[in-house]
């Protein structure tokens, strides 16, 4: 097929459920993606978050070769060596409990939620979820999810969660009632502009959730494996939750989800309450295991960490430049810009001119890039962003 027959052919055969931007990327190798037309674009938003570790990793791209020659898929009524060793290996980076394998985000949250319904036996069953959070795409996740934009057209909606703003800790406290059985959140929201929770907050939260005995369930889908520059955001509060979801980064590529409990409450899920046909397939396990070993092997949170200060310092130089630009949030390389205009324009203008990057609830522009992104790749994206904002901005 030539590009337009593959656009043609989205267009009467695949559904419209997203706003396509007319590229067709055909390899990549780190920070580098190349189109149909081998044109080489900077990527520093990979795969929405999925590629943490840069595209075509080749400790990933090894493991993946090897399993797929042995075995790819096992139902979950068997063993399986790999889903074994990546459950040690998540538990032992992580907090003490137990692991559900599924295969994407939004499963991982519908995991949490099953298991909090389940935990409140009956009794209680609310939800205490944020404005501006994002939990998914399954109709309990677009319930839990505080952006009405994502729930339009699909009500009535799962009942029991309670949307309160985000960082108003009174606002918590004013929303548990006796039916209340868990607090939900992302310590970095994401999809809802790159807003960063509070410490004090964090802790709070701790504090209400062990006093009330509500489960405590922190979304780490976009932030988990080393996003902000630590395995997991929660590390950075000096809190452990009681459930933990994982999604996006941790396959490198391949799909995978995770619902983490803590031991006191990861047999409550007892068999043929909860299952998944793909969840944990050898393949993806294994491929897991090749980036949680790349992260620790090729010191990627350090790396990440340093990147992060580098990266901050050359968008502060932006912001001084540029009026347009508000504030910069996030924490480690999840990185906002918020602007005083819409920014889908600039993100348009970067990517014609070689550097993909997100703009997200409508403002803010959004860079995640791999955690080993270096120094001359951060200049090179910066330089990019500057030209885009000299002729499009303040
Ligand atoms: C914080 C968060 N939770 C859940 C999801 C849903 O993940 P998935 O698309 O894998 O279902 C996302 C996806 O962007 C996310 O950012």
């Amino acid at each position: 097929m030539n590009k337009q027959e593959i656009f043609q052919a989205y267009n009467d055969y695949i559904m419209p459920t997203y706003a396509r931007l007319p590229y067709i990327f055909v390899k990549g190798k780190g920070a580098k993606l190349v189109d149909i037309d081998s044109k080489e674009y900077l990527d520093f938003f990979p795969g929405w978050g999925v590629s943490n570790l840069g595209h075509c990793h080749h400790k990933v791209v090894s493991s993946v070769r090897e399993q797929a020659g042995k075995l790819i898929h096992l139902p979950n009524n068997f063993y399986s060596l790999q889903q074994a060793q990546l459950a040690k290996e998540l538990i032992s980076v992580a907090f003490a409990g137990k692991v559900f394998f599924c295969n994407s985000g939004a499963e991982a949250n519908e995991a949490a939620i099953k298991l909090s319904r389940v935990f409140g036996e009956g009794r209680r069953f609310e939800i205490i979820t944020f404005e501006n959070s994002f939990h998914g795409r399954t109709l309990a996740c677009v319930s839990a999810t505080g952006q009405p934009k994502y729930q339009e057209g699909f009500a009535p909606l799962v009942p029991e969660f309670k949307i309160v703003p985000f960082n108003d800790i009174e606002a918590v406290k004013k929303a548990i009632s006796p039916k209340t059985v868990a607090i939900m959140l992302e310590l970095v929201q994401g999809e809802g502009g790159i807003n960063v929770a509070e410490k004090d907050f964090v802790r709070q939260l701790r504090r209400i959730c062990d006093t009330d005995k509500l489960l405590l369930i922190v979304d780490e889908v976009q932030t988990g494996i080393g996003r902000t520059a630590k395995m997991f955001a929660y590390q950075h509060y000096g809190i452990a939750p009681d459930i933990m979801t994982l999604a996006k980064a941790l396959g490198g590529g391949m799909p995978i989800g995770v619902m983490m409990a803590k031991k006191e409450i990861a047999d409550l899920l007892r068999p043929g309450m909860h299952a998944s046909t793909f969840g944990g397939s050898p393949l993806v396990c294994k491929a897991a295991l090749s980036v949680l070993r790349a992260i620790r092997k090729e010191k990627l949170l350090n790396k990440a960490e340093d990147s992060a200060v580098y990266l901050n310092k050359k968008l502060a130089f932006l912001k001084d430049r540029y009026k347009t630009i508000k504030e910069i949030r996030g924490l480690g390389l999840m990185l906002g810009l918020d602007l005083n205009i819409d920014g889908s324009a600039i993100a348009g203008a970067c990517l014609k001119k070689g550097l993909i990057i997100n703009c997200t609830h409508r403002t803010v522009l959004r860079m995640m890039p791999a955690l080993d992104v270096s120094k001359k790749q951060i200049d090179k994206a910066v330089k990019i962003l500057d030209a885009v904002l000299s002729e499009k901005a303040l």
